[in-house]
């Protein structure tokens, strides 16, 4: 059977990871795929390093329009990144019939429900394991693994950054902005980290888990996204001094009365693998109904961990591109006339349990005036922590970790206790999964 001709978007660090992996492996993925798979053309905008990457071994162009229009090429990798460009070429290329493996979370969260349906009745097909996880089969697992199961929640450490940042402030005492300074010396975080420590491509991450885990549409625009930015070593501390660690996770749940999907930091129990992920790795626990909660952990970012995803979904494609499109798996592992109008909850609905860290005089009746707006709220403590007072002070920090309640709940007790005279000061809010 003749090659299946690819054509590469951006030889970046993903896409030189490909182009060597594809070569390297080539013999065992044509084995696999049942024809051999052919990187014959490559647009980026530096033609020179991209003709050094490739040995002269395909053609390197630095318009990616002749890539997408190309009627020999049958498969587009779109690398490129963001939601400008990339969205125009990936809509050019499902135009032009090909079929699109991407990378793209950003691009699928915010564009993916019109770049499904232009799929669709174009019968071609959009892969995106590299999109979320890197190197971790995740969606795979979601969309075909898992099928048999109604998916209950997601919670995954997604963002390598965030974590590489967490674990340093756990392990050395440090605070965020001295470890994001030391992160990005050490290219651990882009120069500019907005997206990673903002949250937001944790939320693009959890946006496309929750649409395949819960069949429904892509709304990274109802995900709430909080980042690391805020986050004191102070309660770092006292989270490990209670027998948590704090982690930013990505969480979606199946509730009665919706979706909740939202990405902030996290208090859970150390004794929880997942608690135990440390440095710039991912993992992702899913609960199913029948199987119960499984874990998949590797990394998340980096050429050929990364590579590893796309070339996955080109072996997908290839096995797939002769047979009918009703015989493929749905893009959003759902049929797509059978997609779920379950609302994405708001946050004040949303049920967890809390730490809240507040600064108070030491004095008598204190707590009990904190404790009584929590009962009047319906709030059950479930553990609390009060430091000695440091020497010659008359003023101190109270934790309290909450029993599960309503956000709303949380924000009106909070509101309350602010307003306590004997109260100094913001109550820091954390949000606290059992994840049991
Ligand atoms: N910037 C991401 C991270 C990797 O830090 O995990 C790409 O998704």
């Amino acid at each position: 059977m003749k090659p299946i001709k690819v054509g590469l978007l951006g030889i970046g660090t993903v896409g030189s990871g490909t182009f060597n992996v594809l070569k390297r492996n080539q013999l065992e993925i044509t084995r696999r795929a049942g024809r051999s798979i052919e990187i014959a053309m490559v647009a980026d905008l530096n033609v020179e390093r991209a003709r050094e990457l490739t040995n002269g071994e395909c053609e390197v162009v630095n318009d990616a329009n002749l890539v997408v229009t190309n009627p020999d090429i049958d498969i587009v990798i779109e690398l490129i990144g963001g939601y400008g460009i990339a969205k125009d070429l990936v809509m050019k290329a499902i135009a032009n019939g090909k079929h699109v493996v991407t990378a793209n979370k950003a691009l699928l969260a915010t564009h993916g429900n019109e770049i499904f349906k232009a799929a669709e009745q174009k019968g071609v097909m959009v892969a995106f394991e590299a999109a979320v996880a890197g190197g971790i089969p995740i969606i795979k697992a979601l969309r075909e693994g898992l099928t048999a199961n109604r998916i209950q929640w997601i919670a995954g450490i997604i963002n390598g950054t965030t974590n590489f940042i967490l674990s340093e402030m756990r392990d050395k005492g440090l605070d965020f902005a001295t470890v994001l300074k030391q992160a990005q010396e050490l290219g651990y975080a882009e120069a500019d980290p907005t997206f990673d420590i903002e949250g937001v491509d944790a939320a693009h991450k959890a946006t496309i888990m929750a649409s395949i885990a819960y069949g429904i549409p892509m709304q990274f625009d109802k995900a709430h996204v909080e980042g690391i930015t805020k986050l004191q070593a102070s309660d770092i501390r006292y989270a490990e001094e209670l027998g948590y660690r704090i982690k930013l996770l990505g969480i979606s749940k199946r509730t009665e009365a919706g979706i909740e999907l939202r990405v902030h930091p996290t208090l859970i129990p150390e004794k929880r693998l997942i608690a135990n992920v440390e440095g710039a790795m991912n993992a992702v626990l899913v609960h199913g109904d029948a199987v119960g909660a499984t874990l998949y952990y590797g990394k998340g970012a980096g050429s050929e961990p990364t590579a590893s995803a796309v070339i996955a979904d080109l072996v997908d494609i290839t096995r797939l591109a002769t047979a009918d499109p009703e015989h493929r798996v749905p893009y959003l592992a759902f049929q797509s006339n059978s997609l779920s109008d379950l609302p994405v909850l708001p946050m004040a609905e949303i049920v967890t349990s809390y730490y809240l860290r507040m600064h108070v005089a030491d004095k008598p009746g204190v707590l009990a005036d904190v404790t009584r707006i929590l009962a009047d709220l319906t709030i059950s403590i479930d553990a609390m922590l009060q430091k000695e007072p440091a020497e010659g002070e008359t003023q101190t920090d109270i934790i309290i970790l909450t029993h599960q309640t309503k956000e709303k709940n949380i924000v009106a007790a909070i509101e309350k206790i602010e307003k306590l005279d004997s109260v100094f000061g913001a109550v820091t809010k954390l949000r606290l999964e059992e994840l049991s």
